[in-house]
């Protein structure tokens, strides 16, 4: 980037633009804990598909020079510009956030050409050197730990490591040396001993984030193209830098609660008899279950929406007979559409534009399931409202849920070209500009059609995404393996996409690819329970990865996992209640909580759930012991209710049918009685309560789990307080649903105590 000498700025609202020899350059104050970084190199305006509408708030800000250079002040943040438009950021005490880097880089030295074409030849590909377009390079400034950038694989901190988002689908087993996933979100977290801070670079091209790989002294990202555009996110706290992300990209919707429950998939459920036969089995082992996915095979020869009328005959019978069971039923939807002259789909995309072209205009044709295929071009609002009404296919047969596969977009002739068109909105722009963008436009075209013809909270999962999908999207990881590495890898690739916005994800409980054996499942299960998006997958071609299909003792682990999240899904729903005004995710690393604790910050086989529990899976092996590490306070090991003193590793037993859990003193859990599942029985008469002695608060939210009512004011909030003299309080502090609890029912270490709810309110001695 050269920008020569800065030359003059002036303030224009919230904007001060910097004038340099060779170019322009902006700060734009959007509140006093975010600024944005903007050079237009491609266009002027941000249009940015993470961040929807003007998030600029009236923060005041003072503009000043000084030491040759000019800073923007808000009450938190100050940018110092400087000529080439090199940019520090300082929080309002003077501590540094991030400084650009002044030095020569040090790229690493890499095989010479000859060298190259060698290791080509024997199959090997050369390393290839990150950016091309243009780069950031930031000064590391001391022990800088990193957090965030979505779905990559590796570990929690990803400090040395370097990441490329460009949306992929690489069925190879991943592994840390994997440089992008499905998922581009181009947003991470930098912890230092003294500061906090985000960094989104919202661009939406093939970008590349050297996070102290090529050197010790430096980090950079860049992009082939696109503007400059990112944003320091300040705070004083990882919350707060995830609250300040989430301001600016949208948090999680509350869930309809039965997608808390546990799900079961197969690539694929072939017909209706060996879907019900799943259903029948799962009540018949008792395992609580609330979904069962089908995957590409309930189409009719891989065309979206269409039934296959031979196997999957009847579909509304067959639906409406597993709802009345507690079973809901998921369907895959791919984007890719069959080239298929005379299949509805296909031939209204032709006759009106809906699909990507070559440059010359022709529809663009790959190949996916059904062969020839041809893409939606869902950056372009008239497709994705004919895409988001397509969904009545499903609705009208009683689906409840929908599945967005292969949206990065998969291709099996090869990638699409970068220069496939595509529509951004009101202007054409090649497949290079909307690769990573394709999957969370599809995500945003589903999300708003099932919104508009149901009603209730659309259930969506994806695999691709970009920043901002969570505001429509849940998401799985994608093609996992049943490999131990795996399992293992679950754990910082969930946490990290929670630090990402993304608070609703889940791993294939079992692993995809790959057979899985009793133990790895048993395991798998044992962190499947407490991760967000809870369902069981496996690729066809695999061993069966129901429980049954290993053996008795597998059944009654795998029961006892399902029935702890079933116990715990009143908690899982507050936290999402919370989140969706927080940004806060449900699956959170240690690190997140105990910033200043130095051994939290590379944590990778433990997590917490919300800031009370705190889970630490057996993730090896042939382990029956596992090392676990509580931060400093006071615990209580959920399963013996032994008090613990934190700041320290434990040694805890193990045993197959175990997942250590450790709860915080002061803990107040609100909790369901055993169910099949969600709302199989009346969960409204009686409040719950799990309690763990010491001083606490929570607050219980109550709704109807379904629809929108609750943000205009249709839900009852509970506070419940425990002080140290084991006397509870409850309140209802908003009273806005028809339903209320008339009594609450306490545990406390073995000990029962109810009460009736008198006008919402009650105490208990217990
Ligand atoms: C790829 C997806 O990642 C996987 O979950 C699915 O089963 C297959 N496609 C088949 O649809």
């Amino acid at each position: 980037m050269n920008f020569g000498k800065l030359l003059s700025y002036e303030k224009d609202g919230n904007l001060v633009r910097f004038h340099f020899e060779k170019m322009d350059g902006r700060i734009e104050v959007i509140t006093d804990n975010i600024l944005n970084v903007f050079a237009g190199f491609v266009s002027d305006a941000h249009r940015s598909k993470a961040i929807e509408g003007n998030k600029a708030a009236a923060a005041k800000f003072s503009v000043k020079e000084e030491e040759g250079a000019v800073s923007v002040s808000t009450a938190a943040v100050t940018a110092k510009v400087f000529d080439g438009f090199l940019v520090d950021f300082y929080r309002a005490d003077g501590t540094v956030l991030c400084r650009d880097y002044r030095g020569e880089r040090t790229p690493i030295v890499r095989a010479s050409e000859e060298m190259k074409k060698l290791l080509e030849a024997e199959g090997h590909a050369a390393e290839e050197e990150g950016d091309g377009g243009f780069a950031v390079c930031k000064q590391m400034e001391g022990d800088e730990a990193f957090y965030g950038l979505g779905d990559k694989t590796g570990f929690l901190n990803k400090r040395g490591y370097e990441y490329v988002m460009w949306n992929t689908d690489d069925p190879a087993p991943q592994m840390d040396n994997f440089k992008s996933l499905y998922k581009s979100i181009p947003f991470f977290i930098t912890l230092r001993s003294d500061a906090v801070f985000g960094l989104f670079f919202d661009n939406p091209y093939r970008t590349v984030f050297d996070m102290g790989k090529e050197s010790d002294a430096y980090y950079h990202y860049g992009a082939q193209n696109g503007n400059l555009d990112y944003y320091l996110i300040a705070g004083n706290s990882m919350p707060e830098v995830i609250g300040g992300y989430t301001y600016l990209t949208g948090t999680t919707p509350l869930p309809q609660k039965w997608t808390l429950g546990y799900q079961q998939c197969r690539w694929s459920y072939m017909s209706r008899e060996e879907v019900e036969g799943v259903a029948k089995k799962m009540r018949e082992c008792g395992i609580p279950c609330d979904a069962i996915h089908l995957d590409i095979d309930y189409m009719d020869g891989y065309r979206v929406f269409t039934w296959n009328p031979d196997r999957f005959g009847q579909a509304e019978e067959m639906i409406a007979g597993l709802q009345k069971d507690g079973f809901k039923i998921v369907t895959i939807m791919d984007p890719g559409v069959k080239r298929d002259p005379g299949y509805p789909v296909y031939d209204t995309g032709v006759e009106k534009g809906y699909f990507a072209t070559t440059p010359a205009g022709e529809v663009y044709v790959n190949a996916v399931w059904p062969g020839d295929a041809v893409y939606p071009d869902f950056g372009n609002q008239e497709v994705r409202d004919w895409w988001g009404q397509n969904q009545k296919f499903l609705l009208d047969k009683g689906v409840r849920g929908v599945w967005n596969d292969m949206n990065e977009p998969a291709s099996f002739r090869g990638e699409l070209p970068q220069d496939v068109v595509f529509t951004d909105e009101d202007e054409k722009a090649d497949h290079a500009r909307m690769h990573n963008l394709y999957g969370h436009n599809m995500a945003k075209a589903t999300y708003r059609g099932l919104r508009e013809l149901d009603g209730r909270r659309p259930f969506v999962i994806t695999r691709a995404c970009y920043a901002g999908t969570q505001k429509y999207s849940t998401a799985w990881t994608g093609d996992n393996h049943s490999i131990w590495a795996h399992l293992q890898m679950a754990i910082p690739q969930l946490c990290n996409l929670g630090l990402s916005g993304m608070a609703f994800v889940g791993t294939d409980v079992g692993g995809f690819g790959s057979d899985c054996t009793k133990e790895l499942l048993c395991r798998w299960v044992e962190v499947g329970c407490f991760s967000p998006l809870f369902r069981n997958h496996s690729a066809m071609g695999t061993r069966y990865q129901e429980p049954w299909r290993f053996d008795g003792e597998t059944i009654e682990i795998y029961r006892k996992a399902v029935e702890l999240r079933y116990h715990l899904i009143p908690y899982y729903y507050d936290l999402f209640f919370q989140g969706e005004k927080t940004g806060m995710p449900i699956m959170r690393p240690l690190v997140l909580h105990y910033e200043k604790d130095r051994t939290a910050r590379s944590l990778n086989s433990e997590f917490m759930v919300g800031d009370r529990l705190l889970a630490a899976p057996v993730v090896n092996q042939g382990e029956r012991e596992k090392m676990v590490y509580l931060p400093a306070g006071k615990w209580y090991d959920y399963w013996t209710g032994e008090e613990m003193e934190g700041g320290r590793y434990i040694l805890r037993d193990a045993p197959l049918d175990l997942c250590p859990l450790y709860v915080k003193a002061g803990t107040i859990l609100p909790v369901w009685q055993k169910q099949r599942y969600v709302n199989e029985i009346d969960n409204d008469s009686t409040l719950f309560l799990e309690v763990f002695p010491g001083e606490g608060q929570w607050d219980h939210f109550q709704d109807n789990g379904e629809d929108f009512t609750y943000r205009d004011g249709a839900y009852n909030q509970y506070r419940c307080s425990l002080d140290a003299d084991n006397v509870l309080r409850v309140e209802c502090v908003h009273n806005g649903y028809e339903k209320k609890y008339g009594r609450v029912n306490v545990r406390c270490m073995g000990r029962t105590a109810e009460a009736v709810l008198e006008n919402g309110s009650c105490r208990i001695l217990f």
